[in-house]
C-alpha cells in the first residue's frame, strides 16, 4: 500500500462510521440482487439484505469469506468507499473542495460536459400551406414561414445541409376546403400529403421524413378529431380517420406518423392499419405526454386554426404527472417507435420520467409559445437570443431528450457544427 493509501485505509472506519452517506453508497453498491451462497448464519433474512449482511459481516469478521457473488460487489464498495473517503480527507487537510477546477477553462469544461448538443438532435418542423406562391411569415413566430411547395424544398435542402437529424411537416390548406371529418387530410393531393412527397422526392434519402397525422388543421370546426352529434369529440370514430391519415402519408413518403391528436388508442389502430397493407417500415412518433398548453397559441395562427374552445377534454392537464407514465405505457404496448413530450420547457420533470421508463428513444416538442417567448425577448434585447436558445435546447436534452423539435433547428445546427 502507498503512503496514502494506507493513511485513507485507516482514516476510512473513523470517518465512515459517522457517515450514512457511505452506508448509503454501500448498500448501491451491494445492489439489490441475490446473493446466491448468502450468509449461513442468517439464513432467515431475504435475499437482498443478505448480500448487504453478507459485506457487513465479512468487513467486521477479517478471515469470515463472503460468498462468491459478493467479492464483486465489496470490491466495489470498497473502491467507492475509498473514493469518497478520500475526497473528505483531502477537504480535511484544505478547509475546502474545489469544483471550480474542472470549470477554469474551455478546455477542461469541454473534457467534462456530461451532455451534448449537436446538429443530429435537432429536428425541424415546418408548415406548408395550400395555395401560396411566395412563403408567408407568421407574424407570431417572427422567422418561421408558412411554405408554398417550392420554398418548402428550399428549405428543407438547407436544413438537410445545415445537418438536423429530420424534418417535421404539417400542412395548412384552404379555408374553403376544411370539412367536418377533415377530408382533405387522406386525400392524397391534399396539401400535406403534396407538401410529404415533394420532401421525399428532395431529401428523402438523406434525412427523416415525419408528418403530423392528426385532422385539426383539416377541421372545419379545429378540433383533432371528428365530432359526435352532441358537439363532443368522438374518439373512435376518429381512430378511422386516422388509420385513412396514416396510409395516405405513408404512401407520400413519409418515415414516421407523428400521432398528435391524443385519442385513446391511436397509436394501435395506426399500427395495425399499416401492417395490414404491408406498411411495416412506417414508424410511429407518438406523442405520449402532450398538455392542454397556454404555449399552442401561435402554432394556431401558423396553421390558421380554427378552433373555438379548447382541448382539455383530449389533451392532458398540466397539473398531472403520473398521468404521463399510463400514457407512456400504453403508447408502449400499442407498438410507438419513439415518444414524445410536448410542450418541452414547462414539462422537463415529465420529460426526464418519460427518459428514464422509456426503452424507445424519446423526444421533446420545443413549442411555438417557447419559439415566441424568447424570439420576443431577444427582440427587445432583454436576453442574448443565441446564449438562450442554446441553453433551452441543452436543458431540454440534459431533461433526457434524444431529439428536439424547434423551430431553430436549422440556425442551431449552424452555430452547431
Ligand atoms: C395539434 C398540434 C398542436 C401543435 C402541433 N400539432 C397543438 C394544438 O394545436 O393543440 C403545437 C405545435 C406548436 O405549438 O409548436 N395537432
Amino acid at each position: 500500500m502507498t503512503d496514502v493509501t494506507s493513511r485513507v485505509a485507516s482514516a476510512a472506519p473513523r470517518l465512515v462510521d459517522r457517515n450514512t452517506e457511505f452506508h448509503r453508497v454501500v448498500f448501491a453498491a451491494a445492489g439489490d440482487q441475490h446473493c446466491s451462497a448468502g450468509d449461513a448464519t442468517a439464513p432467515e433474512i431475504s435475499a437482498d439484505r443478505r448480500s448487504a449482511r453478507c459485506i457487513s459481516v465479512s468487513r467486521r469478521i477479517p478471515d469470515r469469506t463472503p460468498c462468491g457473488d459478493c467479492l464483486d460487489r465489496i470490491a466495489r464498495a470498497d473502491a467507492a468507499e475509498r473514493a469518497l473517503v478520500g475526497r473528505r480527507i483531502v477537504r480535511f487537510m484544505t478547509g475546502m473542495d474545489r469544483p471550480r477546477r474542472l470549470r477554469r477553462t474551455p478546455a477542461v469544461r469541454r473534457l467534462v460536459a456530461e451532455t451534448t448538443l449537436r446538429p443530429r438532435q435537432l429536428v425541424l418542423p415546418m408548415f406548408v400551406a395550400d395555395g401560396l406562391e411566395e412563403p408567408r411569415e407568421i407574424s407570431s413566430m417572427p422567422g418561421v414561414m408558412q411554405h408554398s411547395i417550392d420554398s418548402l424544398r428550399k428549405s428543407a435542402v438547407e436544413a438537410v445541409t445545415a445537418g438536423v437529424g429530420g424534418l417535421m411537416l404539417f400542412g395548412v390548406p384552404r379555408p374553403e376546403d376544411k370539412d367536418a371529418t377533415g377530408s382533405k387530410a387522406s386525400d392524397p393531393d391534399g396539401i400535406l400529403n403534396r407538401g410529404l412527397r415533394a420532401l421525399a422526392d428532395e431529401v428523402g434519402s438523406s434525412t427523416v421524413i415525419m408528418a403530423d397525422t392528426c385532422l385539426d388543421e383539416f377541421t372545419d370546426h379545429g378540433h383533432c378529431g371528428v365530432l359526435s352529434a352532441d358537439g363532443a369529440v368522438d374518439n373512435d370514430a376518429t381512430l378511422h380517420r386516422y388509420v385513412e391519415m396514416a396510409l395516405a402519408q405513408a404512401d407520400a413518403g413519409a418515415d414516421l406518423l407523428g400521432t398528435s391528436g391524443m385519442m385513446d388508442g391511436q397509436v394501435g389502430a395506426i399500427r395495425r392499419g399499416l401492417d395490414a397493407v404491408g406498411r411495416t417500415d412506417t414508424g410511429i412518433l407518438a406523442y405520449a405526454a402532450k398538455y392542454a398548453s397556454a404555449f399552442y397559441g401561435p402554432f394556431r395562427e401558423a396553421v390558421a386554426s380554427s378552433l373555438e374552445g379548447d382541448r382539455r377534454s383530449y389533451q392532458q392537464d398540466p397539473a398531472n404527472r403520473r398521468e404521463a407514465i399510463r400514457e407512456l405505457d400504453l403508447d408502449l404496448a400499442e407498438g410507438a417507435d419513439i415518444v414524445m413530450v410536448k410542450p418541452a420547457m414547462s414539462y422537463l420533470d415529465i420529460l426526464r420520467d418519460v427518459a428514464d421508463h422509456s426503452p424507445v428513444p424519446v423526444a421533446a416538442y420545443q413549442i411555438s409559445g417557447e419559439y415566441s417567448m424568447i424570439t420576443a425577448a431577444a427582440e427587445r434585447g432583454w436576453i442574448d437570443r443565441r446564449g438562450a436558445i442554446l441553453e433551452s435546447l441543452m436543458g431540454i436534452r440534459r431533461a433526457g431528450a434524444d431529439f428536439v423539435l424547434t423551430y431553430w433547428a436549422t440556425e442551431a445546427a449552424h452555430w452547431l457544427s
